[in-house]
């Protein structure tokens, strides 16, 4: 009798190595775990690359990908403290997260507000945090500057639109001719990058360049992203995006890096960062539960709206793949889990 569901990837390749996989027996919580009910998981391009085995530092297939969760305590470790069962609670997971339950350490848990919608709430670890850090904790920018922020109609660029607004930034958005309406609602200038030279485009509209520009596409772009920026601007690289769709997958990892390395011995005053979430996770993990906290009180108080493309259930992830690899979603998708079929909590296992 099947307990649980949870979507695998069975070996690296094309979203059909996605597989819906019935377990017998719930995990069991270690003594500073909670076991989570899922209700929600972002599907988002970094699971795209994690799915493809383009990402540092994940398990050899068999497992589950899922990156950012929302789930409902349902068990508690024994040294478990100041978390309580019922309670709603959200995580950066990186794998694991397409899963009607998992075990996850509780010092990971940051508490979902009451009121806030489960779906959006699972937006907010990887993209919306990704999107505040790049802002406020890498580029230090200030009401009224100049920004230029690529793949503006995807996840991340849809959470920059927002909090740049909130800011008060200057916003450029480039897109393809399809999201180019909805980077304009999102109160920022569009430019079509398929249709005209982005570079060119940006000089015309600011005169000198931005102060900033946010790269989650990588490779030979961040040439062009660094021709974008006035003088003292600085140019952040933080994605892989061109790395499907270019073919060229390792090479894009190394011209990224490589220019990167060129680009900041260039002696004209100009900066460059990367940045990656774990990685300042690590570093900093106050800074992330602090701007994770404040970005949910931000969704309860209706200060920031995150644009979901279409909400589809658990077994659907392979769809949810083929249209991330298209780069066919506008904003953000999530995978909404039912626990259907899903027995009570298990008692501790014998040793
Ligand atoms: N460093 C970190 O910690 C971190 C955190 C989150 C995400 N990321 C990375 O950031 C990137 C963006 O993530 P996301 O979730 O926002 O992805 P996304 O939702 O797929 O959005 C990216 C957008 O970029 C555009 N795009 C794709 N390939 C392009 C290309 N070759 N040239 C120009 N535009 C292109 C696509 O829109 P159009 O239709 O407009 O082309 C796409 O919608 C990914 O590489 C992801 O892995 C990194």
């Amino acid at each position: 009798m099947p307990t649980y569901r949870r979507v695998v990837i069975t070996q690296h390749g094309s979203p059909e190595v996605l597989q819906l996989v019935e377990e017998a027996e719930l995990p069991y919580p270690g003594p500073d775990q909670v076991l989570l009910r899922v209700l929600a998981v972002g599907a988002a391009y970094t699971d795209v690359l994690i799915r493809e085995g383009m990402y540092p530092g994940i398990p050899k297939p068999p497992f589950s990908p899922g990156y950012e969760v929302v789930g409902i305590i349902e068990q508690l470790g024994e040294q478990v403290t100041g978390l309580a069962l019922g309670q709603r609670v959200v995580a950066l997971t990186v794998t694991g997260g397409y899963s009607e339950y998992l075990c996850v350490a509780a010092q990971e848990l940051v508490p979902v507000p009451d009121g806030v919608d489960a779906n959006e709430a699972a937006c907010l670890a990887l993209q919306y945090v990704t999107a505040y850090q790049l802002i406020h904790r890498v580029a230090h920018l200030r009401a009224g500057q100049r920004v230029l922020i690529h793949g503006a109609g995807g996840g991340v660029g849809t959470a920059l639109l927002e909090i740049g607004q909130i800011l008060g930034l200057d916003r450029y958005g480039t897109a393809s001719t399809a999201k180019q309406a909805l980077v304009q609602q999102l109160g920022a200038r569009p430019i079509d990058y398929q249709q005209e030279d982005f570079v060119q485009r940006v000089r015309e509209l600011t005169g000198k360049g931005v102060d900033a520009v946010f790269d989650g596409i990588g490779g030979g772009h961040l040439w062009q992203s660094y021709r974008a920026l006035a003088k003292g601007g600085q140019l952040v690289c933080y994605g892989f995006s061109a790395a499907l769709r270019s073919g060229q997958r390792q090479w894009v990892f190394l011209a990224t890096f490589a220019l990167m390395a060129l680009l900041k011995l260039w002696p004209d005053g100009k900066q460059v960062w990367f940045y990656s979430i774990t990685g300042l996770k690590q570093q900093h993990p106050d800074w992330f539960k602090q701007d994770l906290g404040m970005l949910l009180d931000w969704l309860a108080a209706g200060r920031i709206r995150p644009v979901i493309a279409q909400r589809l259930p658990l077994q659907e992830a392979m769809t949810a793949h083929r249209l991330l690899d298209q780069g066919a979603v506008p904003g953000q998708l999530v995978l909404v889990c039912t626990g259907e079929g899903a027995k009570p909590c298990p008692s501790k296992p014998s040793k």
